[in-house]
């Protein structure tokens, strides 16, 4: 290398250490998961109990919420075996509610919660379902139905929460969406929309709410091999499986260790593999930044990360022009019998 290479080297160096140096001046100061009381939305099953699992594992109090009781009180049994700490303050507790129903009775079961628990200092909006379909296959009600248990069950509850968030002047926030709340996908026509959803309110929220040191964290999962993610299976169009198989399927633990330690942390995205981190850097947008580092990275990698997905793109496209000629010549040879 010539003087003058060395000499970009040393600057570059330079460059990335001093922002790493300034990169806590601009990051939210974590917030210990031990002894704080983590209310976790769809707590009973899937993502929602292994987020919890993590934070009862990590000294947390944690309340579970769902509809069906008897789930909730399997969940209870389970996630209690992993209690670390020996005094009796570390407990499991359960919240039957339809989140998606109406704004008092969500309230009222809130209210119940901290009664029994103390204030919430982590609030983890998991609760949620899926319907993959062509446009045209879908019912009218599933879209309402995407937008009430993905998207309204979120308000109701962050809205049950945030008033004492803020009069503490402390809190997480953590919503679970999906890298179908980044990119439309085919057959997720209701199911895109309502994570985008999440994506617009979150960002709304956390320009209000951080002066009153409360951090939004917005979850982006791959597919996850739960029972919600089987019951999908079923009704998944073949185009939709082939498009999300390309970014594999990951267990709920590995999902929901980095989920609560980007939370702890306050970053506002979490992603997880490869293509959620390119896709996090690549529809970064004008999220709020909550580390200089991330900024960086997002800055350098946009135009890149474009790039390949052009090429995601054109895969995914070749893979419903062949669903298509598959479905013609199939229709066509039925016709002819
Ligand atoms: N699995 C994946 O591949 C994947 C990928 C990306 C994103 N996600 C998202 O991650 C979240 C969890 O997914 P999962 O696969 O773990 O789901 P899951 O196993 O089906 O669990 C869903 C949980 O939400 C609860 N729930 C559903 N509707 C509710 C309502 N109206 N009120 C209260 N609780 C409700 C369920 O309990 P009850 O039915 O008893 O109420 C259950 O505890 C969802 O938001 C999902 O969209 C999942
Ligand atoms: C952007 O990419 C970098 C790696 O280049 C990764 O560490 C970071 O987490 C990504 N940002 C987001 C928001 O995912």
């Amino acid at each position: 290398m010539t003087m003058w290479g060395w000499v970009a080297l040393a600057v570059f160096i330079v460059f990335i250490i001093i922002l790493y140096l300034l990169s806590p001046l601009i990051s939210p100061p974590p917030l210990k998961l031990r002894d704080a009381h983590v209310l976790v939305t769809g707590g009973s099953s899937g993502i929602g109990k292994a987020l919890a699992i993590q934070a009862v594992k990590q000294g947390a109090r944690v309340t579970l919420v769902a509809r069906n009781e008897k789930k909730l009180e399997e969940a209870k049994q389970e996630v209690t075996t992993y209690v670390t700490s020996q005094d009796k303050t570390q407990r499991v507790h359960t919240v039957s509610v339809d989140l998606s129903s109406d704004y008092p009775s969500v309230e009222k079961a809130f209210q119940e919660a901290e009664k029994t628990l103390g204030a919430v200092d982590f609030l983890i909006n998991c609760a949620g379902t899926s319907v993959a379909g062509r446009f045209e296959d879908l019912s009218i009600s599933d879209f309402k139905k995407m937008i009430d248990i993905n998207y309204m069950s979120a308000v109701h509850a962050t809205r049950a929460i945030v008033p004492a968030m803020k009069a503490r002047g402390q809190g997480r926030i953590v919503f679970v969406s999906s890298q179908a709340g980044q990119i439309g996908l085919f057959g997720f026509t209701a199911y895109s929309a309502s994570k985008f959803a999440l994506r617009g309110l979150a960002e709304a929220l956390q320009m209000e709410v951080k002066p009153y040191n409360i951090y939004l964290t917005l979850a982006f999962p791959p597919d996850t091999d739960t029972s919600g993610y089987r019951e999908e299976q079923k009704t998944k169009p073949l185009e939709t499986k082939l498009i999300s198989e390309t970014s594999g399927l990951l267990t709920a633990e590995n999902v929901a260790t980095v989920i609560l330690s980007d939370t702890v942390v306050g970053k506002f995205f979490s992603s997880i593999s490869l293509d959620g981190i390119m896709l996090s850097n690549l529809t970064c947008g004008f999220s709020p930044v909550t580390s200089l580092m991330e900024a960086t990275q997002q800055v350098v990698t946009m135009g890149l990360f474009r790039i390949i997905s052009l090429f995601y793109l054109a895969h995914f496209e070749r893979i419903i022009y062949r669903c298509k000629l598959q479905r013609d010549s199939e229709a066509g040879s039925k016709k002819q019998s």
